[in-house]
């Protein structure tokens, strides 16, 4: 019965071949330059040179940005920022990648048209006016961040990751071609999937959960479920691959209006200060969350069950809604997604300043399901030493 306001980006398009659009999309935006923003490695792979390829057939210049790392810091951001508004006539900016890429793709888009620099718009709802157009075309089927409101970059000297959501940030295309995801590793497919999991399942379960979120993100623990060990066994699957770049996609759209919850909260100083990639560090932490949770809703995590495919029939509801706390356990081992802190070299003694960064990160720790205390994380940092 709660009133919602529902977010995702301008249009979507979905499918293998969606590259092929690529041109005619920035046409569209009336675009004859754009800022490809992107990283070595798939520069590497040759998937930049197969992207300005497409883009360039349309007789578009192409200024590509390349330096972009996994967890990029502020600074990055601003050194994209810079180029874009030196460039007066660049008319689209272009986020290809994971997580990483698209978020320095959307705040340089953002900085085109807005005065000041990144500080200046981390929080909710502080950015003036929408940037520059944006697609955002994803390489891994796991950030949903070519659908979110949401760019997170590092603070390097407080090893923190700091969030600038808006709606002003919401891509203006998500372009998503699940062929160009099959030469992804599989501990890469593993990781990508947990996070896109870890989507699904706190967007689920949140405070901030409303009818039309729940319907992509069950829907997306359901293909998940169906479809990542297949995808994770053979890259080369098209219809396994098909189906996790939609799962990535329908819970990157339950979260940009649901948001996520405490896994993300413990994962982020995990991640911050051991360098640990965003999905494995939330796949690490959603197992433990979701156990601390489950009393919060059962009937959620019940449905969670029978999203992954166990049978609950006959079960008590406490019974139903362990079983998806196990499911979720059990993928997690499937994919080899370590389970343990320790296996990372983070010791005791570290978790009451882990508590302390995870507890501060209120955005999130509010919209978890069941209320939390610092000794709460602690807790569960614990139970996942
Ligand atoms: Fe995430």
């Amino acid at each position: 019965m709660k009133t919602f306001k529902f977010f995702t980006s301008q249009s979507i398009v979905f499918g293998c071949g969606a590259l092929d659009r690529l041109g005619d999309e920035i046409l569209g935006f009336n675009s004859k330059k754009v800022f490809l923003v992107a990283d070595p490695v798939l520069e590497k792979l040759g998937i930049v040179d197969r992207v300005k390829g497409a883009i360039e057939k349309s007789q578009i210049e192409v200024v590509l940005f390349t330096k972009v790392e996994p967890n990029p810091t502020i600074e990055l951001g601003e050194e994209a920022a810079e180029i874009v508004r030196s460039q007066k006539d660049i008319g689209t900016v272009i986020g290809l990648g994971g997580g990483s890429s698209m978020d320095v793709a959307k705040i340089s888009a953002m900085l085109a048209n807005n005065p000041g620099s990144v500080r200046d718009y981390i929080g909710v709802e502080k950015v003036k006016q929408f940037g520059l157009p944006t697609i955002m075309i994803p390489t891994t089927a796991g950030t949903g961040s070519e659908v979110s409101n949401a760019s997170i970059l590092a603070d390097k000297q407080k090893h923190l990751k700091l969030g600038t959501m808006s709606r002003f940030l919401t891509p203006s295309l998500a372009l998503v071609d699940p062929c160009l995801l099959t030469s992804l590793p599989p501990s890469v497919t593993a990781s990508t999937a947990m996070d896109a999991l870890t989507h699904a399942v706190e967007a689920y379960t949140a405070n901030k959960a409303y009818p039309m979120t729940d319907l992509f993100a069950l829907k997306s623990v359901e293909l998940i479920g169906k479809y990542l060990r297949q995808a994770y066994s053979n890259g080369e699957n098209l219809e396994a691959r098909y189906n996790i770049s939609l799962a990535a996609l329908y819970a990157g759209i339950a979260i940009a209006t649901a948001s996520v919850g405490a896994a993300h909260a413990l994962a982020y100083p995990v991640e911050g200060e051991y360098n640990l990639a965003h999905g494995v560090a939330n796949g690490l932490m959603l197992p433990y969350v979701a156990e601390f949770n489950m009393l919060s809703n059962l009937g959620k995590y019940g449905e969670i069950a029978k999203a992954m495919g166990e049978r609950v029939e006959g079960l008590s509801e406490r019974d139903a809604a362990l079983k998806g706390v196990e499911a979720i356990k059990q993928l997690c081992v499937d994919l080899s997604i370590p389970l343990h802190l320790r296996d990372f070299g983070i010791k005791e003694d570290v978790l009451d300043h882990l508590s302390e960064q995870a507890f501060g990160i209120k955005r999130i720790i509010d919209n978890n399901p069941r209320k939390l205390t610092l000794a709460d994380i602690k807790k569960i940092y614990t139970m996942a030493l």
